[in-house]
């Protein structure tokens, strides 16, 4: 079983990798941090401590972290595609969180210092929890056994613009603060959970399964709305589990090289891109040249339809 802790902007794929790590049994998770992102980070830590509790894994905690970006520039929200309540309008708008009493920064390192070297952290929505974390204890990266986020487009398009995925051009600073760190990121990007996407066939199995799969299945109703408009079908990209798939081992990347990794954080139009040194050099010639972290370019298709199973209970 890998433990990890799940950073976390609840809207509707980050629901499912949090049901994804909740219901796996090769997965151990501890808990569940939380930042702003595809919502505000109140609605975001309610969104997960819901789903957990429709889990039957409310003894997961949750931790409340980053409200903003990191610079201190307003907050930015994606409703437009998770919906005002993160969960395409089906939040129970009554529900009370039982948050953890911990920030999310807090969590982070008391569990890394109780599970020395054993904990992957698995980031996927905005980076500003994990820069947070490093600012707090710089020796975190000696704590952890590897970070894997869902983040980035390498060879891909971005998804926000020409050139940038959501969760790094919310938070460019943050993404930045997390790559110059001491450890190896794995990004699970565009290239990867735009291929293994969610279809309707899909959706309909999970309609017709219990409780999981019929709230799963109302979510994704929203969430494939807006992909409609963009590539024209009702169908979904598997983003935010399919990057707890491969930090557990139940994907394993079929290409995925090594490359030094940098991130545009200046104000123009290359903002956001995730800039990854593809170039076919030597393993030396990369390793000396700074290459530590890894971009996940290619894996089989095949785990959506796994999730659909694991979920449509
Ligand atoms: C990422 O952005 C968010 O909208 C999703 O939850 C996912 O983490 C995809 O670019
Ligand atoms: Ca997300």
């Amino acid at each position: 079983k890998t433990k990890i802790i799940l950073d976390v902007d609840t809207g509707v794929d980050d629901a499912m990798a949090v049901l994804t790590a909740a219901l796996s049994p090769e997965t151990d998770l501890l808990a569940c941090t939380t930042t702003w992102g595809n919502i505000d980070v109140d609605q975001a830590a309610r969104n997960t401590a819901a789903v957990l509790q429709l889990a039957g894994r409310s003894d997961v905690p949750v931790s409340r972290g980053a409200a903003g970006p990191r610079d201190g520039s307003p907050a930015w929200y994606s409703h437009n595609v998770h919906g005002v309540d993160g969960q395409g309008g089906q939040a129970d708008t009554s529900f009370v969180p039982e948050l953890s009493g911990e920030t999310a920064v807090e969590t982070i390192l008391r569990l890394t210092r109780e599970h020395p070297g054993e904990i992957e952290l698995v980031a996927v929505g905005p980076f500003t929890n994990i820069a947070a974390a490093l600012d707090a204890d710089p020796t975190l990266p000696e704590r952890v056994r590897g970070v894997t986020v869902m983040g980035g487009a390498f060879l891909a398009p971005g998804n926000v613009t020409p050139v940038a995925e959501a969760n790094v051009i919310h938070d460019p600073e943050a993404a930045q603060v997390m790559v110059d760190a001491d450890w190896r990121v794995t990004f699970v990007g565009l290239d990867v959970t735009m291929t293994d996407m969610i279809t309707e066939v899909q959706r309909e199995r999970l309609a017709a399964g219990g409780e999981i799969g019929q709230y799963v299945a109302r979510i994704l109703d929203f969430y494939f709305d807006f992909y409609r408009e963009v590539t024209g079908e009702r169908c979904a990209g598997n983003h935010d589990a399919l990057a707890v798939a491969v930090a557990t081992g139940l994907v394993v990347p079929t290409l995925a090289p090594t490359v030094r990794m940098e991130i545009d954080d200046t104000h123009g139009p290359g903002r956001g891109q995730t800039i990854a040194d593809l170039r076919p050099m030597t393993n030396g010639w990369k390793v000396l040249n700074g290459a530590r972290h890894c971009a996940v370019l290619e894996i089989e298709p095949g785990f959506t339809d796994r999730m659909i199973d694991l979920l449509a209970r």
